[in-house]
């Protein structure tokens, strides 16, 4: 073969993307490319994108413009588009964009391999196919290397609960469990080359059901088994419904110790109402109910969610009823959206509250959310908690890490390594992170 060839990838998004990237630039490495992190340098570049909400999908679109002086520049550079808005708009991108060589759905990036030969040979090609093959089946083997002490690892794509206003039913289908073998054999690959952290990834990962010994698992069967690993010392997973959670993974929070005390446990309105009108098949109280017992089985849980504000039909006092479920709760984090029209999902077709209130309700909602991070980050100073060292800080000498609870500390001292896991007494809290010192 030739010359390595350069890939870079973008991604934006989940950490399902994330996670996908990874999975594309193995499988196009087994086609001879090599990941580089300048876009200016590569023979291919992917664009890996998301389209939960509009914006998501016009950046795209301004990104594609931004590559045209490095086509113009290097003609024989690759352009393609993978992830859920190549799901979604497929062929309209061509249209709109003749840079792009490639566009690719997320459930066919298996054969991204044959695509860029066709491509390097001229051809432009899309697919956007749901196949009936399992594309982890036909992805090449990954490299043996080693890679830094946190991964995600994919167990479950594609949602069958379609809330009113969500895109990812149609973007990434129907709900797939992958099975638990497989999984546990690239859960034991990840951590014979370093990894000590596993986040578990779908869209819907609290319903996973994949196929094991004696029938279908749950995830805390699952999570059960993966804590047997040697070596692998923390598991997350993420995202979850409230109406999957079971009672097992409800103990597990309690009774499994390599289970980390976050949970990100989307309730999107407060209001019973809103509630039904975006099909979410629960209400506040039984979110409220679930929530009390999850802090039963793991009293110091740090809770996130997601919130969509200005919902179709959502009035001032549905808006309230999420404030107050908001201060009932306290959210260690969490993140907060205005609710954006997506073709093709029901909420789509409904009346839309004005622009102006909803910019003001996520405004005030969003300074709840953030008083009640910080307060959760402020109660954490003078606190001993462990931390996984992932990365050299900002400052020299400076290691940065994750605490069981997922806030970000840092801590400078010469003793500390990438892919310890360390006793740290917390300090100071700062805007979005955490300082310690080694207990
Ligand atoms: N508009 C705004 N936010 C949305 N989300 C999903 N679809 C939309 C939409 N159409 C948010 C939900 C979901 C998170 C991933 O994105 O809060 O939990
Ligand atoms: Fe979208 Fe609702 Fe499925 Fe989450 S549960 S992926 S918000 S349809």
């Amino acid at each position: 073969m030739a010359d390595t060839r350069k890939l870079f990838i973008k991604t934006y998004g989940c950490q399902m993307n994330v996670y996908d990237s990874e999975r594309m630039a193995e499988a196009l490495g087994a086609s001879g490319y090599a990941l580089t992190d300048r876009a200016d340098d590569a023979d291919m570049i992917l664009l890996n994108t998301c389209h939960i909400r509009e914006k998501a999908a016009e950046k795209v679109y301004s990104e594609l413009g931004r590559l045209k002086p490095l086509k113009a520049a290097n003609p024989d550079l690759k352009i393609g588009v993978a992830g859920c808005v190549a799901q979604a708009e497929g062929e309209e991108i061509m249209r709109r964009q003749p840079l792009v060589d490639l566009v690719v759905g997320p459930q066919t990036y298996h054969r991204l391999p044959a695509m860029e030969e066709a491509v390097r040979k001229g051809a432009r090609a899309v697919d956007t196919d749901f196949p009936e093959e399992d594309k982890f089946e036909h992805l090449p083997e990954p490299p043996r290397a080693m890679r830094g002490p946190t991964a995600f690892l994919t167990v479950q794509e594609g949602c069958d609960k379609f809330c009113a206003f969500c895109v990812v039913p149609y973007t990434r289908g129907a709900e797939v469990s992958r099975p638990v073998a497989r999984i546990l054999t690239e859960a034991r690959d990840l951590v014979a080359r370093g990894v000590r952290e596993i986040t578990l990834l779908g869209q819907n990962v609290n319903a996973y059901h994949g196929a094991g010994d004696g029938g279908s698992w749950t995830l805390a069967r699952l999570i059960r088994e993966l804590a047997r690993i040697d070596g692998l010392e923390r598991i997350r997973f993420t995202t979850s419904h409230p109406n999957d959670m079971d009672d097992d993974l409800i103990a597990a929070h309690g009774d499994e110790p390599k289970l980390m005390p976050y949970l990100h446990l989307p309730v999107q309105s407060g209001s019973d109402r809103i509630l039904k009108a975006m099909n979410r098949k629960h209400t506040a109280e039984s979110y409220l109910r679930l929530i009390e017992r999850l802090r039963n089985a793991r009293p110091d849980l740090l809770l996130s969610g997601d919130f969509i504000v200005g919902f179709p039909g959502e009035t001032d006092q549905d808006f309230e009823d999420t404030m107050t479920l908001v201060r009932q709760v306290g959210y260690g984090q969490a993140y907060s959206f205005k609710y954006s029209a997506r073709p093709g999902t029901p909420a789509a077709e409904r009346p839309c509250v004005p622009d102006d209130v909803s910019s003001e309700r996520l405004h005030r909602l969003q300074a709840l959310l953030t008083d009640q991070q910080r307060a959760a980050q402020v109660a954490m100073v003078g606190r001993d908690v462990n931390v996984l060292f992932e990365k050299q800080g900002r400052t020299a000498g400076q290691m940065t890490g994750k605490s069981d609870y997922l806030h970000a500390v840092h801590v400078t001292d010469p003793s500390v390594e990438r892919g310890q896991i360390r006793r740290v007494r917390i300090i100071e809290s700062n805007t979005n992170s955490l300082a310690g010192v080694l207990v």
